[in-house]
């Protein structure tokens, strides 16, 4: 296997900034709850990072245990947690082997495409399996790969203003052979300036209804946005939920 994609302890504010900016949130909790309804349900985050999805699930009044392989990342989150029901396990979630099992199971923004083969991504799926109590279902929140293809290989970047004295810059450039993503995170201040990347791998839709099989897992919804939308050609997200077969 892959070295897990994580961010050393010099990036974490930057990488925090960041993932408040761009992970759904809120948007992830909403979605999840139009299939399973979150009150009083135990719910598995996978790569919870500094805590973004799995704060907002719990806020939704599910009992929550985020995953990560990030020390740096889950002390933040636990310094950030306050009175929330939220746990933390330090682990790969590609073998992940916990003794209990989930109500559900949630990926937020695009982690389930940190698992970087096939082979890996099989291996992550057949973890989540693991993990879900009879009846239970898995959430992976994916930007639409179509996405990915708009700038057609050349790299695409976008800067957000930050108050009067810092920009956030996100580069990224896709390779449409290969389904590799890179992005490469820069936050840079009058006289500052942390970076850091991350490769990933995109997989297709059918490409995950055929992986899902494999580790005897099976699509069962697919929404075009955290309202519901339908996944259409259009759609920017590609959002899947998962049940065992
Ligand atoms: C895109 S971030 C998502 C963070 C968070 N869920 C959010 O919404 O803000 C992906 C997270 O997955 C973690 N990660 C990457 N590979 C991993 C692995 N193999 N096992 C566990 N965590 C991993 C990274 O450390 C990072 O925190």
């Amino acid at each position: 296997m892959s070295e897990p994609t994580v961010y050393d302890a010099a990036a974490i504010d930057a990488y925090n900034l960041i993932s408040s900016m761009l992970s759904p949130g809120a948007g992830l909790a909403a979605w999840v709850s139009s299939h399973r309804p979150l009150a009083g349900r135990t719910v598995l985050d996978l790569g919870a990072g500094t805590g973004v999805s799995s704060f907002a699930i719990a806020d939704a009044g599910a009992q929550v245990v985020a995953v990560d392989a990030s020390r740096p990342s889950l002390d933040l989150l636990e310094s950030r947690r306050g009175e929330r029901k939220v746990d933390t396990v330090e682990a790969d979630f590609r073998d992940l082997q916990l003794d209990s099992a989930f109500d559900v199971v949630t990926m937020s923004k695009n982690t389930f495409f940190l698992a970087q083969s096939h082979d890996e991504k099989i291996e992550l799926l057949r973890a989540i399996g693991r993990h879900l109590k009879p009846g239970g279902a898995a959430f992976l929140d994916c930007t639409d790969p179509v996405e990915y293809l708009r700038a057609d290989g050349t790299a695409h970047t976008v800067t957000y203003p930050l108050g009067r004295d810092r920009m956030v810059t996100i580069t990224q450039n896709a390779d449409r052979a290969t389904q590799a993503i890179m992005s490469i995170f820069m936050v840079q201040g009058a006289s500052t300036l942390t970076s850091f990347h991350e490769m990933a791998t995109w997989a297709s839709l059918p490409e995950i209804r055929l992986l899902a099989r494999i580790a005897g897992l099976e699509v069962t919804a697919v929404d075009g946005s955290y309202a519901g939308d339908p996944y259409t050609a259009r759609s920017r997200e590609m959002l899947v939920v998962l049940e065992a077969k």
